[in-house]
């Protein structure tokens, strides 16, 4: 299931904030329905549970909690964009895992799934190292029109084409601890606030 998303102008949100997508209630909630979902697909078997550092820490602290099943955690960093808000194409893996992959059911999770650039470079490299299995389970998956790019397992929610932050996601590397997903006012990305 995968549930649609409407801005709404809270007062009390950041001053570069023009509009908040997913309320930080909404959050908590899709979060422990995803946890609830996943631990009954994956009943009776450990998880090998994969963060995308950075933008997928806070979205993999959450769900980590929300699963009941046996977990491990382990983190890789990929990078495909630098500090601006449109993809440059090109996906490296900067930090990778401690774990070997062998064997193991290896559920990658990650906040945003946009281009899918990035998530299909993982899988190719993740699927080489021997897995019994590889899923993908994305917070916020971008409606780009027509279909997916990427085919992820588990979705929270499905938003519009726009730059979103917080919840892990930054701009230039502000706005990752906003406990809510929102969308930045245009001077701020624009340069001109
Ligand atoms: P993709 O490779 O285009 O699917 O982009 C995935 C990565 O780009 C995410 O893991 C984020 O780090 C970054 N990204 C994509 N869209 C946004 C956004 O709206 N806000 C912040 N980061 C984003
Ligand atoms: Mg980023």
């Amino acid at each position: 299931m995968q549930l649609r998303t409407r801005l709404s102008h809270p007062a009390t949100c950041h001053p570069d904030v023009a509009g908040v997508l997913v309320s930080e209630r909404a959050l908590a909630r899709r979060v422990r329905e995803l946890g609830a979902e996943i631990s009954r697909d994956y009943a009776g078997r450990e998880i090998l549970l994969v963060g995308v550092l950075r933008a997928g820490l806070v979205f993999l602290a959450d769900l980590a909690r929300a699963i009941s099943v046996p977990v491990r955690v382990d983190c890789l960093a990929a990078a495909s964009y630098g500090a601006g808000t449109s993809s440059s194409g090109a996906v490296r893996i900067t930090r990778d895992l401690d774990e070997s992959l062998a064997g193991r059911h290896v559920l990658v999770v990650d906040t945003v799934l946009d281009t899918g650039l990035t998530l299909r470079a993982l899988d190719a490299a993740l699927r080489a190292r021997g897995p019994a299995s590889v899923r993908y389970c994305v917070l916020l998956q971008k409606d780009r029109g027509g279909p997916p790019p990427f085919r992820a397992d588990y979705v929270g929610f499905t938003i519009p084409d726009r730059f979103v932050v917080g919840y892990g996601l930054d701009y230039a590397q502000r706005f990752r601890n906003l406990p809510y997903v929102g969308v930045l006012r245009r001077p701020v990305y624009e340069g001109t606030s």
